[in-house]
């Protein structure tokens, strides 16, 4: 019995995808619990580079079941592209279960959302995320089950299209979605089912399950920078909620960083670099958006942030990514604190106004000229490189694991 969580502990784009696939090796099923299309999970290996959306990194292992749970919120449009440029690219068929308690996202949801405001207001990935959740707690959704019954689809629709009925969308044609979804449900039926069952009886069986988190700590409905934050529970309390499995079945519990930070989309960022140094990281780390192909913002690690994302989730240990990106840099400066107005702060703050106006107390820690990406074991990295790693383990007092310097699986040092 061994269930392991890989959980963003920044704002998302950690490197969660790769790890999550690199981890898969030794796991029969790999968990998506919370969140929808508006992550993007990056994999590069011997078939290319491919960017998931709803499918857990697992699933392109032949023999590895990806689930898609009930935490949710899934597009069946955007799923069916992702299984197309999975087969584009000559990759293994994956094997997957959607949860039948998980909701279906419609493409009202994503004119909802851009008719609202709120897609540029937060910078969301226009996703339909929010509206599909909001219908959920709305008791207006339409779940991967009701498919089955073609009477409840279009009943649904209808409360749906009458609640959320405005001038100025075009209004939605209920019957032309009903008829596509159950075209999806014609074709998709059997990969429809019990996911909590499933996730129980592997664990039982003594399988390695492998829960793929989505989003960063910093961007969960509760625990993020509300409301620059996405709609779902992407700590690892996600887990419980989404996938129905109790919390004393995830032994490990995975906090992935970056060796700096980036967010996209808007809301309060305390290291964020608009200058130089913002613009090198971008252009070193390739921060640009995998789903939506946005710049993200750059800057330096913010511990404040890291201490607080340790505290939410209890990691037991660290994997922290894409320390290449920051060789050559003469110096590497890490948040310690925050200045907010007077006062120094050490905790992070609830209140927006707070988090907006927080400026950064940097510590200044030595850099390092040698590339990388080469490096596979500790001692290859140059010690200026092991120091910096060392620092980030003592000030969060939990190890460090996995080292990330390259996008591909082999780039990885294990500790
Ligand atoms: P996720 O959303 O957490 O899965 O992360 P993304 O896939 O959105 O973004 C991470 C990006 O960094 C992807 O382009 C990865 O291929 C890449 N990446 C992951 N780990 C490393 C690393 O250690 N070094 C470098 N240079 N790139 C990495
Ligand atoms: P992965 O899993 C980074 C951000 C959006 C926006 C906010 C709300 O790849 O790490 P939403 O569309 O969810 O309503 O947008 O959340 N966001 C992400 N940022 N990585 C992600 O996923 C994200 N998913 C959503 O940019 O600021
Ligand atoms: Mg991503």
């Amino acid at each position: 019995m061994s269930g392991i969580a890989i959980i963003g502990a920044q704002w998302g784009d950690e490197g969660k995808g790769k790890l999550s696939h690199l981890l898969s090796e030794r796991a029969d099923l790999v968990v998506r619990f919370n969140g929808g299309p508006n992550a993007g999970h990056t994999v590069v290996d011997s078939f290319g580079e491919i960017h998931l959306h709803h499918l857990p990194a697992g699933a392109l292992r032949e023999g590895c079941l990806g689930i898609l749970a009930h935490g949710m919120v899934i597009d069946p449009w955007v799923l069916r592209e992702e299984l197309q440029e999975i087969e584009r690219q000559g990759r293994p068929i994956p094997q997957f279960l959607i949860s039948e308690r998980a909701h279906v996202i419609l493409p009202y949801h994503k004119e909802m959302e851009l008719g609202s405001g709120i897609a540029k207001a937060i910078g969301t990935t226009r996703r339909g995320i929010g509206p599909a959740y909001a219908d959920r707690a709305l008791r207006l959704g339409i779940r991967f089950a009701d498919l089955a019954d073609q009477d409840i689809v279009r009943d649904r629709l209808a409360h749906m299209e009458a609640a959320h009925r405005n001038p100025v969308r075009p209004p939605m044609d209920p019957e032309r979605v009903a008829q596509e979804l159950f075209e999806f449900y014609a074709v998709f039926k059997e990969q429809i089912g019990d996911s909590q069952g499933t996730v129980v009886q592997a664990l039982d069986a003594g399988r390695t399950v492998l829960f793929e988190g989505a989003q960063g700590t910093l961007l969960d409905i509760d625990f993020g920078t509300y409301p620059y934050v996405t709609s779902s529970h992407t700590t690892v309390h996600g887990i419980p909620w989404g996938v129905g499995v109790p919390t004393a079945r995830v032994e490990r519990v995975i906090g992935v960083l970056k060796a700096y930070t980036t967010r996209v989309g808007e809301g309060p960022f305390p290291s964020e670099d608009v200058g130089r140094l913002g613009e090198l990281l971008r252009e070193r780390g390739g921060e640009y958006g995998a789903t939506t192909g946005r710049p993200r913002r750059c800057g330096w690690l913010d511990l404040v942030a890291l201490r607080y994302a340790q505290r939410v989730n209890g990691f037991t240990e660290l994997a922290v990514t894409k320390l290449d990106v920051l060789s050559g840099l003469p110096e590497i400066l890490v948040c310690t604190a925050y200045r907010i107005g007077s006062e120094r702060r050490e905790e992070f703050p609830a209140l927006l106004s707070e988090v907006s106006t927080a400026r950064p107390i940097y510590e200044r820690l030595p850099g390092w000229r040698e590339e990388i990406r080469g490096a596979r074991t500790e001692e290859e990295l140059p010690e200026e490189a092991r120091a910096y790693i060392r620092y980030i383990e003592d000030a969060l007092g939990i190890p460090v694991r996995i080292v990330g310097v390259g996008p591909k699986p082999e780039e990885t040092i294990f500790r």
